[in-house]
């Protein structure tokens, strides 16, 4: 691709920071080419469509979503913005071989928080089920503070003043083909085998 065709389309799908297979057996494949191959790389698309003639065409990807949040104008922008900007930030929520013991900075503000590193995985783990519909479960920090929150659709934290760590995707197209309508597995797979404490410590403010 040369560099025209580059510059014309200004937001583009991020690689992914492992091979598709290497979420398996948590995360499958197959469900990598659907999530990150079409659906992520959709929202990357429609958006540099969108942004054709707008105010937003130069702008980085989370300087679109910060203005757009409150813009009753520009829905289909925030919307295409915000699913582009958090699934970037999704699969670096991930890794092989993740989950485990957190490092222990982020520890001490699991324990502070929380009350332990078990409570704050399980409220997690409950946001993530209780999102009803469509959605992201978040570890945010809060000040000095750690906090659980969910959202749904398109909407993120980094709108709200709140310093996202990790995220869980809970929409459908997220577990569908691999757990069906059963969340739960997917997500308790998720939070005990991919979550990638180190790039929460990396967000730390
Ligand atoms: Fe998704």
């Amino acid at each position: 691709m040369n560099a025209a065709i580059l510059s014309s389309a200004p937001i583009t799908l991020p690689a992914l920071p492992y091979e598709r297979n290497a979420l398996q057996p948590v995360i499958s494949e197959n469900t990598l080419n659907f999530h990150y191959g079409k659906h992520h790389k959709t929202y990357v698309d429609t958006l540099n469509k969108l942004v054709v003639g707008t105010q937003f065409v130069d702008m980085p990807l989370e300087k679109i979503v910060r203005a757009t949040a409150a813009d009753a104008e520009h829905v289909a922008i925030f919307h295409n913005a915000a699913q582009a900007w958090n699934h970037a930030f999704y699969w670096r929520s991930l890794k092989p071989k993740g989950g485990g013991e957190p490092p222990a900075v982020l520890k001490a503000l699991m324990d502070s928080s929380f009350g332990s590193v078990a409570a704050c995985k399980k409220e997690l783990a409950k946001a993530a089920v209780e999102q009803f519909g469509s959605g992201w479960a978040w570890l945010v920090q809060d000040g000095e503070k750690l906090k659980v929150i969910k959202t749904d659709n398109a909407n993120t934290p980094m709108t709200q003043r709140l310093n996202p760590l990790l995220t869980v995707d809970v929409w459908e197209h997220a577990y569908y083909l691999d757990y069906q309508n059963k969340r739960v597995d997917y997500v308790d797979a998720v939070l005990d085998k991919l979550l990638n404490w180190e790039f929460a410590v990396k967000n730390l403010g």
